[in-house]
């Protein structure tokens, strides 16, 4: 795939800049030919002569010519050269130029001139807080509203010492996104840089200090979700409940406990979202005053007070801009289809997926689901049994269908 590429692999200046010569060997093994280009900062963390050397070529740095060369727009060649950007890592102030459209370095430049539809990947890589501030995440929504892949960091060892969100992909986990990327160039998705929300999993509604209300869900149907959207070249925030499952690979996971704090994260990166789907299973009562340590047991019964929990789903749809679509589930046991156009027409939704129950191959738990999926339009489609990743291949080409090719940001 990547055999005659042309790839510039742009490098800022974070402590993960030293993995970038190992990244460019793997790219020159697949056949790719490699061009670097090097910030100022990205120079202090990793040696031009090292990468001169595996990339077998000179490295860019300057967007001025230096005296005595005859190629003078070489700050607007090297762009229109290549088949795909690699930024890796991307400092925050990098993504702060990049998306104000500042060309003041080679890598903006490049950025500038990269021909239209040609991928650009961004890995994020620096400090967890910094990477969660307000104004790094606008950056990187301005960028992925332009059509730039954004491949969250991952969490671990920092060079700070501390262990958290922020580290680089290794060499081989980038090399494996640019792969899927140019594969995806082929089959363009409508949700190819579009911010995609999910809920997953259960909430947890705490009694007191040592037990909750909950349900079963595990967050296979979400997960599946996630990472379907995020295969399509999505940006993917998955906010979850309790579960025991792994972040599917590119996509930024917001773990939470209450239905209260899926609803603060989900009021966080809503306003920023394309396409909101709300797999959750919501807990939709609360006790209404959770006991602080445990509760004792004194008497033959006990009456516990519940409270309504705000309904996630139904109260963004309803402030949702037409650049916005929302998605929701319903899973029920008897009469379904009607009742998930019931919950489809309250909430307002683009779609719905009506989940049967049975307990046994569709539902919480299990590796597959039997979903009917039907549109704002009242088009309906009667799904068989399928696997978890297979139903959510299908219910993201029912949004595709929905969302407008030329959406722009929400
Ligand atoms: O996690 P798994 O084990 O794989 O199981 C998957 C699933 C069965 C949980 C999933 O496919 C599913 O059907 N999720 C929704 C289940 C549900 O509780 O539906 P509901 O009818 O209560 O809610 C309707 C919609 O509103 C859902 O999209 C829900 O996420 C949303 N909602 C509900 C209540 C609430 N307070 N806030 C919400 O956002």
């Amino acid at each position: 795939m990547l055999r005659g590429k042309n790839i510039i692999i742009g490098i800022c200046g974070g402590i993960a800049a030293y993995k970038t010569p190992q990244l460019v060997r793997l790219l020159k093994k697949e056949g790719a030919n490699v061009k670097v280009v090097l910030t100022e900062g990205g120079a202090r963390f990793v040696s031009e002569l090292a990468l001169a050397t595996v990339s077998q070529e000179p490295v860019y740095r300057a967007i001025f010519p230096s005296s005595g060369t005859t190629d003078f727009t070489h700050h607007i060649s090297l762009g229109e050269w290549a088949d795909a950007l690699l930024i890796a890592p991307a400092t925050a102030n990098s993504l702060g130029r990049l998306a104000a459209g500042l060309c003041d370095d080679m890598l903006a430049a490049c950025f500038l001139t990269l021909r239209p539809g040609k991928p650009v990947l961004i890995f994020p890589a620096m400090d967890g807080q910094m990477y969660l501030s307000a104004s790094v995440q606008r950056n990187i929504a301005t960028l992925a509203g332009q059509g730039c892949t954004i491949i969250p960091p991952e969490s671990g060892e920092l060079a700070s010492g501390q262990c958290g969100l922020g580290r680089m992909p290794e060499p081989e986990a980038i090399l494996s996104h640019l792969q899927q990327s140019l594969r995806s160039e082929e089959r363009h998705s409508p949700l190819h840089g579009r911010s995609v929300l999910v809920t997953a999993g259960p909430t947890r509604e705490k009694i007191d200090g040592v037990r909750f209300i909950s349900n079963y869900s595990s967050g296979k149907m979400g997960f599946a979700i996630a990472r379907a959207a995020a295969k399509r070249g999505a940006l993917v925030t998955l906010i979850t409940g309790p579960v025991h499952l792994e972040t599917p690979p590119g996509v930024t996971r917001i773990d939470v406990e209450s239905a209260a704090d899926m609803h603060a994260a989900a009021e966080e990166v809503f306003s920023s979202c394309n396409v909101f789907i709300a797999a959750a299973a919501v807990a939709d009562y609360r006790p209404r005053a959770p006991y602080e340590g445990k509760i004792k047991k004194e008497d033959a019964e006990m009456q516990l007070a519940l409270v309504r929990n705000p309904d996630i789903l139904a109260e963004f749809s309803k402030q949702r801009s037409p650049k916005q679509l929302a998605v929701g589930f319903a899973l029920e046991t008897r009469e379904g289809v009607e009742c998930a156009r019931q919950k489809l027409e309250a909430k307002q939704l683009d779609l719905i997926a009506f989940n049967y129950f049975d307990g046994k191959n569709s539902g919480f738990e299990v590796d597959t689901n039997i979903l009917t999926l039907i549109d704002r339009h009242g088009e309906t489609l009667e799904l068989p049994k399928l696997t978890k990743d297979e139903a959510a291949e299908q219910l993201l080409d029912a949004i595709e269908r929905l969302t407008p090719v030329n959406a722009g940001n929400a």
